[in-house]
């Protein structure tokens, strides 16, 4: 593995990456491993976990981390992000970058020498995914279990979906109809499932969804850059909001997941995020554990 742009990329190294993580979480690797490395971190949309986990963990690696608003870079007044990646791969050690378009972000990996790290685009969000993995072997001890995704077929989604299937988990998504998870990844998954024993579902029944449902995993209805759409999914989704009432559907001792930010009152309320089913400030915490794992697998000398 170079770059983790999709958890596709990673098929083979998922489990080493959740191994490292864990004894990151432990304390039990070397000190400083990444002294005098830099990671830039190109940022198009907001972020405060993906932010703050990359910098910290950069700096607790014995690297630094610069923080580049597009904004403030080239990039928004125009240089090509294939002149950006070149000029960027003579100073750094590694690229994290948070993008509108997953195709520029494969295009700035086709044109760096140094890994580049995708911290999210429209199409997935890798390193979310394997903090939500670390997570859930935490809680559940491995992932015999089923995963229910309620909602939006997403960024989050798509993620989820790509590291169940690598792994064995079953997960069932449940979206309203015109939501449903990327088709491509969809496919990539069952290649994927076939080998690992996954069983990867997607349908609006939310019910037969949620039966057996281990852990139940939801994100918001406008993601950054759907904000046009804010009125309609708000009627679309209301169904597939996870209260307790939904939440009773699943196993009495199911797990309940965010990947924050939550809209409490939209695609989940305070008596649950806020329930002692809740995991999501362990999910947020893993971040950074999990990020440190991929920084060292893609940087260190
Ligand atoms: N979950 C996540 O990526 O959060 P941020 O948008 O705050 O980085
Ligand atoms: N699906 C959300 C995730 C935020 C971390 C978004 O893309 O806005």
């Amino acid at each position: 593995m170079k770059h983790l742009l999709s958890l596709c990329d990673a098929q083979n190294q998922v489990q080493e990456l959740l191994d490292l993580a864990m004894r990151f979480k432990n304390s039990q690797m070397e000190e400083k491993p990444l002294d005098n490395k830099t990671l830039a971190m190109i940022f198009q949309k907001s972020s405060t976990r993906t932010r703050v986990s990359f910098e910290v963990g950069m700096a607790q690696l014995g690297g630094t981390a610069l923080y580049l608003s597009t904004n403030d870079l080239q990039i928004g007044r125009g240089e090509p992000i294939s002149d950006t990646a070149k000029a960027m791969s003579r100073y750094v050690d590694g690229i994290m970058i948070r993008a509108l378009k997953h195709e520029d972000v494969v295009e700035l990996a086709e044109n760096s020498t140094v890994p580049v790290i995708n911290g999210l685009t429209d199409l997935e969000h890798p390193c979310q995914a394997l903090a939500d993995m670390q997570t859930i072997k935490e809680h559940k001890g491995d992932f015999k279990g089923k995963l229910v995704f309620v909602g939006d077929g997403n960024n989050v989604c798509n993620s989820l979906i790509l590291i169940s299937a690598i792994l064995g988990m079953d997960m069932a998504v449940a979206c309203p109809q015109g939501y449903e998870p990327n088709i491509k990844i969809l496919k990539k998954a069952h290649i994927l499932a076939s080998r690992s024993g996954a069983q990867i579902e997607v349908t609006s029944d939310i019910k037969a969804a949620l039966k057996n449902a281990d852990v139940v995993y939801t994100d918001v209805w406008v993601s950054m850059g759907d904000e046009e759409e804010e009125e309609k999914r708000m009627r679309e989704f209301m169904p597939f909001q996870v209260n307790q009432n939904l939440m009773a559907l699943a196993n009495d001792d199911a797990i309940f997941m965010h990947c924050l930010p939550a809209i409490r009152g939209q695609e989940t309320i305070a008596e649950v995020i806020d329930g002692p089913q809740s995991v999501v400030w362990d999910q947020a915490e893993n971040r950074l554990h999990a990020q440190k794992a991929v920084m060292y697998y893609l940087m260190k000398d």
